[in-house]
Formats: C-alpha cells, sequence, structure tokens
C-alpha cells in the first residue's frame, strides 16, 4: 500500500510517522477510522464534489443501475477512500478494496470481479499503479461487464468470456497524470479534490476533537486549522499531537496558545510548512538561486525521492504559490522568500531565473 519511497514512505508499522504534515498514511491509520464521515451529508467541503455525487447517486438509484465509474484524483489525505465509502454506503452496496500494487496478476483482479454482486462497489486505490496485464481486464470490465480470460496455455489456450454483475468501479489516485489515457476514458464520473479552506478546516478539527472528548475552543481549532496544509488527515494527526502536548503539560482545554506552542515545537511554521517544506524551498532559494532548477536535481540535493517530492511536497507549495512549475525547472516565489525571511535575488525583468550581470560582465 505504501506509495512512497525513500525518507518520506509511510513508516506504517511505526510509532512515528516520517514527517508530520505528510498528507500520506502514518501511524495513526487505526484512529482515522474513527474519524472518517460516515454519510456525504458529514463530508465537510469539497463542495461541489459532494453536490455532483449526490445528483448521480440519486439517478442511479431512480433508475436502479449501477452508478457510473467514478475517478478521485488529488493529493493524499483529501478524503477520497471516505468519499468511496460514503458512496457505497449512499448507495446501500457492498464496498470492496483493493490497490493497484496489490493486483499482482490479472488473474487477482479477476477473482474480486467475478465475486461482485449487482451494483457494488470495488474501490481500486492508486489506481495509477495498476499492473499493465491487469488494467488489459479492467477495460472491458468496466465498459461491458464482461471478462475476457485466457485459460491455458499454447496451442490448447482458450479464450472464455465471463458475463459480470455490473459494478461501479471507484479508482483513487494522487498522481492523474500517470493514468493512461484509455483508463482515464472510461471514468464516466472524474472528480477532482482540492486542498480544504481553513474555515472547512476548522470545522473539522471541531468534529474530530468532540469524538475524542477534547476541550477544544474554536481559536485552538483555528490555529490547527491554518497549520493543516489545507489536509484533512494532516488537521487530525496534528490534533493528536497537541492533544499530547497539552496534556503532558497538564492543560485541561486547548486553547490558540497551547495549540501554537504545541505546533511550533513540532516545528510546523504559521503557514503549515514542516522542516522539510522549508528545506526544500530552502534549497532552490539559496543553492540554486531562487531557480529554475530540475526536480531529479533537488531530488538528489534533498536525498528524496522525486515521486515522493511531487506527490506529497510540492502539490501544497505549488497551490500556495510558494513554487512555480516551469518547463525549465522549479523556480521559488516572492512570497517564498518572504515567508524565509530572504531578501529574493534581483533578476532581470521578464526574464525569471536569469541573474541580472554584474557590473563586471559575469553573471
Ligand atoms: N471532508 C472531510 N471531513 C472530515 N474528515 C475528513 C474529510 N476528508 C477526509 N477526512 C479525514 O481525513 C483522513 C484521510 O482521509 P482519506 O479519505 O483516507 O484520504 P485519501 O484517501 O484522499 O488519502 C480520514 O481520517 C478522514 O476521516
Ligand atoms: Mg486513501
Amino acid at each position: 500500500m505504501a506509495s512512497q519511497v525513500g525518507a518520506m514512505s509511510a513508516p506504517k508499522d511505526k510509532a512515528e510517522p516520517a514527517r508530520l504534515v505528510g498528507g500520506e498514511h502514518g501511524e495513526d491509520d487505526a484512529l482515522e477510522v474513527h474519524l472518517r464521515p460516515k454519510r456525504l451529508a458529514e463530508f465537510v467541503g469539497q463542495r461541489q464534489t459532494r453536490e455532483n455525487l449526490s445528483v448521480f447517486i440519486a439517478a442511479a438509484q431512480s433508475r436502479a443501475e449501477a452508478l457510473d465509474h467514478v475517478l478521485f484524483s488529488g493529493p493524499p489525505g483529501l478524503g477520497k477512500t471516505t468519499l468511496a465509502q460514503i458512496v457505497a454506503r449512499e448507495l446501500g452496496v457492498n464496498f470492496r478494496s483493493t490497490s493497484g500494487p496489490v493486483l499482482v496478476r490479472a488473474g487477482d483482479l479477476a477473482a474480486i470481479l467475478t465475486n461482485l454482486e449487482p451494483r457494488d462497489v470495488l474501490f481500486i486505490d492508486e489506481i495509477h499503479r495498476l499492473n499493465p496485464a491487469v488494467e488489459e481486464i479492467l477495460y472491458p470490465a468496466m465498459e461491458d461487464f464482461e471478462l475476457d480470460l485466457v485459460i491455458g496455455e499454447g496451442p490448447s489456450a482458450r479464450s472464455v468470456k465471463i458475463t459480470l454483475a455490473p459494478f461501479t468501479l471507484i479508482g483513487a489516485t494522487t498522481r492523474s497524470g500517470l493514468i493512461t489515457t484509455p483508463l482515464r476514458d472510461r471514468f464516466g464520473i472524474p472528480l477532482r479534490l482540492d486542498f480544504y479552506e481553513p474555515d472547512e478546516l476548522q470545522t473539522i478539527v471541531e468534529r474530530a476533537a468532540r469524538i475524542f472528548g477534547l476541550d477544544l475552543n474554536a481559536q485552538g481549532a483555528r490555529e490547527i486549522a491554518a497549520r493543516a496544509r489545507g489536509t484533512p488527515r494532516i488537521a487530525g494527526r496534528l490534533l493528536k499531537r497537541v492533544r499530547d502536548f497539552a496534556s503532558v503539560a497538564g492543560h485541561s482545554g486547548i486553547d490558540a496558545a497551547i495549540a501554537d506552542a504545541a505546533l511550533t515545537r513540532l516545528e510546523v511554521d504559521s503557514r503549515g510548512l514542516d522542516a522539510f517544506d522549508r528545506r526544500y524551498l530552502r534549497l532552490i532559494a539559496l543553492s540554486f538561486g531562487g531557480g529554475p532548477v530540475g526536480i531529479e536535481t533537488i531530488a538528489a540535493a534533498l536525498g528524496e525521492a522525486r515521486d515522493a517530492i511531487e506527490e506529497i511536497v510540492e502539490p501544497f507549495l505549488l497551490q500556495q504559490g510558494f513554487v512555480q512549475r516551469t518547463p525549465r525547472g522549479r523556480m521559488v516565489s516572492g512570497a517564498a522568500f518572504a515567508h524565509l525571511g530572504l531578501e529574493p535575488p534581483a533578476r532581470d525583468a521578464g526574464q525569471p531565473g536569469l541573474f541580472r550581470q554584474g557590473d563586471d560582465g559575469q553573471i
């Protein structure tokens, strides 16, 4: 299941996540189950996605048909798995779950598909990591609810067609760009999840605090929400760490000051950036004069896998305007320099990334 490699990979069995504000799965996954909203009406944020889903669910139900296939894309921790479960619950059908890397052989998927009941939801997480041989048998399954299997080998091999129950495939991906076009085209309902607004995250934090039985005031919830990188999973994780600090310090309730002190000790800054985010920005700002610099160079310099940087670190920094992707590489913005307390380099107007020549004509 772990989708990342390197130091940032999710240490599923370890006590601490490698990175507190990483949206990827961490040690608290078991606790997440309690936090998951169960119905669409309980799900906070992603308004357009929610509204669209409720229309499509109602329409499928009124026609007594399987819901069209749904693809959720977006950074880790935004609620893709949660929404997939909610869709199944709203439809009143079974929820079967697997993931791209787990399905090694075509037969693995065939076994799951042939066991589906009419209108069931099959959830495939990390669907961009499907083996091509598995993906191949998914096409007719999605399109015609048919399996084309080859049985036997050599001259005695024959192909058989198996009719499947009409089902709904729900795919989730953190890297929609890595999904092949034929697969993408077979999803009738592609939905993209975005980072949450602070107000929405505050509501999510307050709800989580109620579930944990914590005395957290609105300002405390606001403080955590503002520093959660727009991500509900991180909000839940920060809340738990703040709770730990508060209880060790002997505070019965949590307010903004306690939350701030705890988050500062965790090296989560006022914008929700953690030590790794700041290392990333500082590298480009200081070692590469603000950029542009290629992703491979950044990954090597940070000793981190390119995938993890693109999937976990960059989306939020891009969304916040701290970094830009240009054809020539990554560049950090003036806002990033300001946030880091650094002086931006002088640049030639209209030529981002190029330094103004010094008096001696040297660049
Ligand atoms: N809109 C939301 N409201 C409340 N909690 C949410 C919401 N979206 C996600 N969460 C919580 O955040 C955590 C991560 O959500 P998940 O669905 O596993 O994200 P993803 O599959 O996109 O990585 C879960 O604990 C979930 O309950
Ligand atoms: Mg998930």
